[in-house]
């Protein structure tokens, strides 16, 4: 390996080649990354605050309905939505309140909040029918930083967020209430919105107040550390503009600065953490934003963003949520137009695949770890 000095740059040495086109509005590959990506991986599902304890709710990952389960001591379970008598679902659209038992709408069998099957109702088994073998099946659950995760995998990963399990532990993640969420649905592929949040060549075009805000990101990169000759002097991580600490209109704090940053975290102005298939953590000084994907098609994505502040921030008189997050939220939605302006070209015939440009590097490695995930799973399905 060579030693550099000066640090290296991160840039890319070539212009490989994107994945094919088909990648984005095939069926078939979505459905090979349903099964190889969202069904393997641990996925995002909310935030533990807002599922109230004694509340079970539906949701879809990877094509599958599955079922969360927050009981009335807090504990946090997760299963496949499927009853083990004829596989009714067992919670419909709506969040049900959930007592001792998750109770079949069909026929009425009850199962305990831990999955094992308590009772079959009117039904009279023999004795061939075991109770112990039809519990639900379970979904493996994880809580990090008050955000839950679920993977349906038989042996789940290791959770492993790009920057470490500990990069957040300085924000009182944990404390912090949702005050804000926006939802779009997006005409475009997951991984289409994955890449766009992941380089700046589009940021001197799609995004002139974001610009304005981070200086460095006017020149199509990152950060410093991507320009000719870095030498390691400036800030490694983007730098707001001169006077602004946070991602607001005015670049001023909304609310009490967090207590525990470092010199350096609050230098940087923000954090940011990547979880991959398709979570973005970003912690301000003041406030924190999950950004997460989840794909309804090949060429339909679910955008959620969600602001987090501390109570106190959110119990100042005339505190305005929806306020503090029109600046990103702006800035998403020039992500969601130019990222369907993406889709609908590369729809093109003649559109085969693309070429990565040095700047993004982050984008090569995504891609990389598609083709591991597509790879993995072919190996043990071969
Ligand atoms: S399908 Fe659930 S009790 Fe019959
Ligand atoms: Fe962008």
């Amino acid at each position: 390996m060579t030693r550099h000095d000066p640090p290296a740059s991160p840039l890319l040495t070539h212009c490989p080649e994107t994945l094919p086109a088909r990648a984005y509005y095939d069926a078939d590959w979505f459905g090979r990354e349903e099964r190889a990506i969202w069904r393997r991986n641990w996925v995002y599902a909310g935030r533990l605050a807002d599922l109230a304890p004694g509340t079970m709710r539906r949701i879809s990952i990877g094509g599958q309905n599955l079922l969360l389960c927050r009981d009335q001591a807090g504990a946090v379970t997760a299963f496949h939505n499927t009853c083990r008598h004829r596989g009714s679902e067992l919670c419909g659209a709506e969040d049900r309140k959930l007592g001792k038992l998750i109770t079949c709408p069909y026929h009425a069998w009850s199962y305990a909040t831990d999955g094992r099957l308590v009772s079959v109702a009117h039904a009279t088994p023999t004795e061939d029918f075991r109770f112990e073998d039809h519990g639900l099946f379970a979904v493996h659950v994880q809580q990090w930083n008050g955000f839950l995760y679920l993977c349906l995998a038989e042996t789940a990963p290791a959770f492993a967020p790009d920057l470490g399990l500990h990069a957040l532990d300085n924000w009182p993640m944990a404390e912090l209430v949702t005050g804000h969420r926006l939802v779009s649905e997006l005409a475009c592929n997951w991984k289409i919105f994955w890449e766009n949040y992941n380089e700046c060549l589009h940021c001197p075009g799609i995004h002139p107040g974001l610009c304005d805000m981070v200086p460095v990101y006017s020149r199509g990169v990152m950060s410093a550390r991507e320009l000719p000759g870095w030498d390691g002097s400036a800030p490694a991580g983007p730098v707001l503009k001169p006077g602004a600490e946070t991602w607001t209109k005015s670049g001023a704090p909304c609310g009490p600065v967090f207590a525990g940053l470092t010199d350096a975290e609050r230098a940087a102005g923000f954090t940011f953490v990547t979880l991959y298939p398709a979570m973005f953590v970003v912690a301000h000084v003041d406030y924190v934003r999950a950004v997460s994907l989840a794909p309804l098609g090949p060429e339909r994505t679910r955008l959620t963003a969600e602001w987090l502040f501390p109570r106190e921030t959110l119990d100042q008189p005339g505190f305005d949520a929806a306020a503090v997050a029109a600046f990103a939220a702006r800035v998403l939605m020039e992500d969601g137009a130019a990222c369907e302006m993406n889709q609908r070209g590369l729809r093109s015939e003649r559109f085969a695949q693309g070429r990565l440009m040095p700047q993004e590097f982050d984008i090569l490695a995504f891609h990389d770890w598609v083709r591991r995930q597509l790879a993995a799973e072919e190996g043990e399905g071969a």
